[in-house]
Formats: structure tokens, sequence, C-alpha cells
């Protein structure tokens, strides 16, 4: 990870579209915004008629206008490039520039992101644009940062089009060579799928039963990502050349088919996320405990693209669109919690999504700060108690999450969860089982990539990692014998880079685990655990039944056939164990306590269990996400910030319903 722009001070903006309003409303507007500590704007990303209402015709006159307005009053501005909506004398010009169906039927004109990134004329059109207008606006003093189309993979990150299937062929061969390797790669004998011309390769196309060579899919999804990556660097490359080295190039993600990790490292400066989580209160989310705490996974999961992010689309009103989505309004001090827990988590920047609810188009019920009414309401009261807390933390900028845990996670094994509902049903299982039990046991945790440094986490969990190279396995040898702690789940390894199953591979595929597989299985629920240290502990949707060669057993299955046989078992090895778990990992905090990690901070604060924990240097952040009120005890006395004075608290520290409070550590 190699961040190259870091935002400071911790700042408030807000997604402002200037071609939705009259522009009696402009100067209002501003001003009413740095009224309530919005300095930042970031606007144009769906304008391309704006700038060229026909094709080769460049008018800069109305964004001219609202920047000079901008450079007037002081307000700051992330200018997007249009790419996202191609317009639609574009599109009718150039059809060939449309995403498809799997069925090939062209994506019209009509909604947003209806173009494929391969189309040799999109991307030509689309870097004209982006020169004309880093040319013009390159070096406008009102413009801090530049952000690339918009939600690269939102909506749809399948592509289907003719421009893919002839991207996907170059791709294949670049990365096979010759149609045999291809075949032997990919295991194309399985239903005689052999291929023996390159134009017989396409992109997926409808089959029976909807199965398709899943070698070839995972193939298809590390396509994607390329293609994202290649056409977000055209744009980036482009507008470096024109912007001062003060301005930052970013996009707002996180989306799935895309290495957002190369993203981040090759192509932008900073990561920008977009947070909605009040998508957990939406008419049919499952209402689990989690809820909108489960932003928090998200926000980690950003955090491990990029350690001090920015938040470029914050909640602020009810999410709706006239197509979908019913959500009700946020409650009383949700918006502050969500933007706070977006803080908590390693952003240095929060920009609400959106000034105004949009009068029309689709989201006339995605609420902005301000309803139509366009009066003050107490979304724009929380933006001043915001605003007012920000004034009093702005030093956590640039401050790490701290993280003693962490999960491994890496895109192949993702992409291969996405296409193997076996794998998938695992890694969603204990996905949720982690979190709960991190979040339950008030334990932070960090999510590492597989390429990233590992040596700051005493305890690494790599739950399901269907494929493993040998690369993989020598790093996490390494990290073990330098003394870390490494616990594994179920399916360890037993798929290779293709996702082919190799024969006669042991597993686990960790040689220093000290462990083998006698046999395992797939299981519905029925209620069998792990008894371990006198507790029992969930054991659910698959169990290897462990075999120890070297490795000590810590817990064994409590029924069915391999009633008594070894669960869990540890190994030590080097200045460090492996910790092997025959199935997925639950809520329970039981191996998080025998690892001695869980509640870092139990000798200073006891939190009540709707409360996240998280610290940022100095800055120790809780967040209740309860509607009732929550009593923290802490055991010596914390100045707290209110947003207006820090108070010093002893005792007991009670949250309102919602509430976040600040504390500051000595
Ligand atoms: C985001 C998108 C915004 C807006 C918002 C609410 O995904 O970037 O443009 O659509 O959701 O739907």
């Amino acid at each position: 990870m190699k961040q190259k722009f870091f935002f400071s001070p911790l700042s408030i903006g807000t997604c402002y579209y200037p071609e939705h309003w009259d522009k009696t409303l402009w100067e209002e507007d501003l001003r009413r915004m740095l009224s309530h500590g919005v300095r930042t704007v970031r606007i144009a990303e769906f304008a391309w008629n704006k700038i060229e209402p026909r094709e080769g015709v460049f008018d800069f006159s109305f964004f001219d206008e609202f920047l000079s307005l901008c450079e007037t009053l002081g307000m700051k501005v992330i200018f997007g490039t249009p790419t996202a909506t191609p317009p639609a004398w574009l599109t009718q010009a150039y059809p060939e520039v449309l995403n498809a169906r799997i069925d090939g039927t062209l994506l019209r004109h009509g909604a947003r992101r209806h173009y494929n990134y391969n189309s040799p004329k999109y991307r030509e059109l689309c870097a004209r644009i982006v020169e004309q207008i880093a040319i013009h606006y390159g070096k406008h003093p009102s413009i801090i940062g530049w952000q690339i189309d918009n939600e690269l993979n939102c909506e749809l990150m399948e592509f289907y089009s003719e421009s893919d299937s002839v991207a996907f062929r170059a791709y294949l061969k670049e990365k096979f060579g010759t149609l045999d390797e291809l075949n032997e790669k990919l295991g194309t004998t399985f239903w005689n799928q052999t291929y023996t011309a390159w134009e017989e390769l396409y992109v997926p196309r409808p089959t029976i039963s909807g199965a398709v060579n899943p070698h070839l899919m995972l193939e298809y999804k590390r396509f994607i990502s390329k293609s994202v990556l290649s056409f977000a660097k055209i744009q980036a490359d482009i507008l470096r050349a024109h912007i001062p080295e003060t301005a930052f190039v970013t996009t707002n993600g996180l989306f799935g088919n895309v290495d957002n990790h190369d993203l981040e490292d090759t192509v932008l400066d900073v990561y920008t996320y977009d947070s909605y989580p009040n998508f957990a209160y939406m008419a049919d989310a499952p209402s689990d405990g989690m809820r909108d705490r489960w932003w928090s996974r998200n926000l980690t999961k950003v955090r491990s693209v990029c350690k001090h992010f920015g938040i470029m689309e914050q909640q602020s009103g009810a999410n709706g669109w006239n197509t979908g989505m019913e959500a009700p309004a946020p409650k009383p001090g949700q918006m502050k919690l969500w933007a706070m827990q977006s803080v908590a988590h390693g952003a240095d920047y929060v920009s609400f999504f959106r000034w105004r609810t949009s009068p029309m188009g689709t989201e006339i019920y995605w609420h902005g700060l301000l309803d139509y009414d366009n009066r003050d309401n107490r979304r724009i009261r929380e933006l001043d108690e915001l605003d007012s807390l920000f004034g009093q933390i702005k030093e956590i900028c640039g401050e790490d999450y701290v993280a003693r845990v962490a999960i491994v996670e890496d895109y192949d094994n993702q992409y291969d969860a996405e296409l193997d509902v076996w794998h998938g049903r695992l890694v969603r299982s204990s996905n949720d089982g982690l979190f709960a039990a991190m979040q339950y046991s008030h334990t932070p945790f960090d999510i590492v990539d597989v390429r990233d440094d590992f040596s700051a986490y005493s305890v690494l969990f790599y739950p399901h990692p269907a494929i493993m190279t040998d690369e993989t396995i020598a790093k996490l040898e390494r990290y073990v014998s330098e003394g870390g702690t490494l616990v594994i789940g179920c399916r360890f390894g037993y798929k290779d880079e293709y996702g082919k199953c190799p024969v006669g591979r042991i597993l686990p595929h960790l040689p220093f685990a000290g462990v083998t597989v006698k046999e395992s299985t797939f299981v519905n629920p029925d209620g069998v655990k792990v008894s371990f240290g006198g507790r029992l502990i969930s054991a659910n949707w698959y169990r290897d039944v462990l075999e120890p060669t070297t490795a000590t057993v810590l817990g064994t299955y409590t029924g069915d056939y391999y009633e008594g046989e070894p669960a869990l078992t540890e190994q030590t090895y080097g200045k460090g164990k492996v910790l092997v778990y025959g199935s997925t990992f639950g809520e329970e905090r039981e191996i998080l306590d025998y690892l001695g990690v869980s509640e870092p901070f139990k000798d200073l604060i006891v939190c009540a269990r709707d409360v996240e924990i998280a610290v940022r240097g100095k800055y120790l952040i809780l967040l209740n996400y309860a509607p009732t009120a929550q009593i923290c005890c802490l055991s010596s006395p914390l100045v707290c910030m209110d947003g207006v004075v820090g108070t010093v608290v002893e005792g007991e520290l009670e949250l309102p319903p919602y509430g976040v409070k600040v504390c500051i550590l000595a």
C-alpha cells in the first residue's frame, strides 16, 4: 500500500449538482454550506452534456460560472470526470460503446453506467473529454482533487459486449500464449469444451442450466478487473499531465470484480468510499443484530485498500429510488453516528450525499441533507454538531487505526467464492461470524491483503482460502516462524490458481500445521458444535475431520459420525503457532480469548455489547448503534469531547441512543 495523498485537516464536504438547480440558488447554497462547515463540493460527475453538448463541441461556460463563484466564496471543489453517463448523442452514434446483457441485448441509454470499458471508441471519446476538461480546469485554484468516473463497477460488474469478447481474447492470448496451454490450465477437456481457435472464446454467454467453465470464469473476473484499471488509468494519466502535484486523483468505491488494492497502488493517489449504512434498514433487509454496524466491516476493507481514506458519499437522508429501495429516514443521531463510524475507521474527509434531495429523476426519494422544501432540519443540526466535533478532534487526521488482529483476504479467493457456492457459503459464514465475534468482544481488527505486510499483527485469521499458492505458503511460514499466530479454517488450499483441485494434495495445504484432514463433508445446519475449553462453539456448513501428525488437539466435534474427533488443533512452529479449525468461525469469542487478543482496551473501559470501540492515535471513539442509551465503565477518568468543550468523565460514561463519544487517551 503506497498512499500518495492524505486529507488534512479533517473536514466535511457534500455532493452538489449545479446542473440540477436554477442558477439563482447557487450562491445561497454555497454560502449556506460554508456556514454549516461544508468546505468542499464534489461536482460534475454526470454532466457530460454540460461540457460537450454535441460531438466535438466543447463549452465550458456553465462550469466556468459555477467555479468562479466557488473561488469568490472560498469553496473547494472535487471535479468528477463525467464518463459514467455517456450522452444520448454518443450512444446513438456509437452503439458499440454500450454494455450488454449476457444474451447480448444492448443496455440502452436512459439510466447510467451503460457503457463498457473495452470499446476503443468509448476509450477515445472519454480520453478526449477528460483531456479537454483537464486542459481547461487542471490549474483552477478551487479544484483540490479529481474523481475518475463514478463508482466503477457499481450496479453491474459484468460486461458482455462485443468489445469485451475481443478484449477478453487478447487477455487470454497474452496470459496463456497458446490454445494448448489454455485448454490444459482451464480444464476444458471436461464436457468437451476444448478450444481450437481464439475466436471460439467469448465472455460468458447463456448456457443450459447457467453452468459455465468455472476456471474460465475466474479468468473472466480477473479480466474485468484489468479492464477497470486500464480504463481508469487512461484518465489518471491525462489528468496528471495537466493538474498540479498537490491535487489528488481518486475514484469512489468499493465494488466487486476489481482489485481495489492494485487500483489504489497503480492509478490513484487516495481512495474514497461511498458509505450508506442505512441499506441495513431497507424494507427487505435482514434484521440481524449487526444491521448498520456491519458497515464497519466495509470500512475495514476500505482501510485495507487505503489507510487514511475519504468518504465521497456519506449517507445523510433516507435511501430510495422510485424503481426500488424503500427505507426509513435515519433516526435522530444516526447521520452523525455513521459519519463518525467512517472517521473511527480511518476517514479523514466526509462528504455527504447530497446537499439537497433531487426534485427529479430516479433518485427523488434518495434524500440529501436538505429536503425539497429547502428549510433547515434536524440533519442540518446534526451537521452542525459534527462540524463542532470535527473542530475538536481535527488532529485525528493521519492517525492509524489500532488493531493487533487481522483477517487475511485475497482477490483470487474472493472471486472464486463468488463463483463457487460451496466456497462462497463458507466465506460468508466466517465473515459474519468473525465480524460478530470481534465486535461483541470489542476487539478492533484489520483486513490485510495477502500481498501486504503482516508484521503489525500478532494474530492472523485466514478463514477459507481455497486457492493457495506456494508463494503465500512461504509468506505464512515466515510470519509464523517469526512469532505470529495463524488461525486457518476448513478447506484450506484445495484449489490451484485456476480453481482446479490438484490430485494428491494433502489438506490442509500447509506443511507446518502438524495436521492433515482425514475426511470432510458439507453439512446442513444440525446443531453439532465443537467442544473447546469447556465451552461449545459453532461449526456450521462444513467439517474437516482433523488428524494430527504433531499438532495438539484443542477441540473435538460433539456429534455425528465424527463425534469426539479432532476439530481444532494447535502446532507451535518457530517462534509462533498455527491453529487449524475444521469448520467455519462463529460469533463466539472463545478463540480470541484463548489467544489473548480480545478486549485489548479492557483495562481502560468496559463497553456495552451494542457499542463499538475504535482507537486512532490518542482518540478513543465509542459508537452506540442501539436505540437506547448505553453505559460504558471507565477505570480512570478520561476527557470526553462533546462538540463544545472537553469534559472529564469518571466512572460511568453514558452514550445516548445512536450516540457517539470521543475520549482522549492520556
Ligand atoms: C451512489 C452514487 C450516487 C447516487 C447514490 C444514491 O451509488 O454514486 O450517484 O446514485 O448512490 O443512489
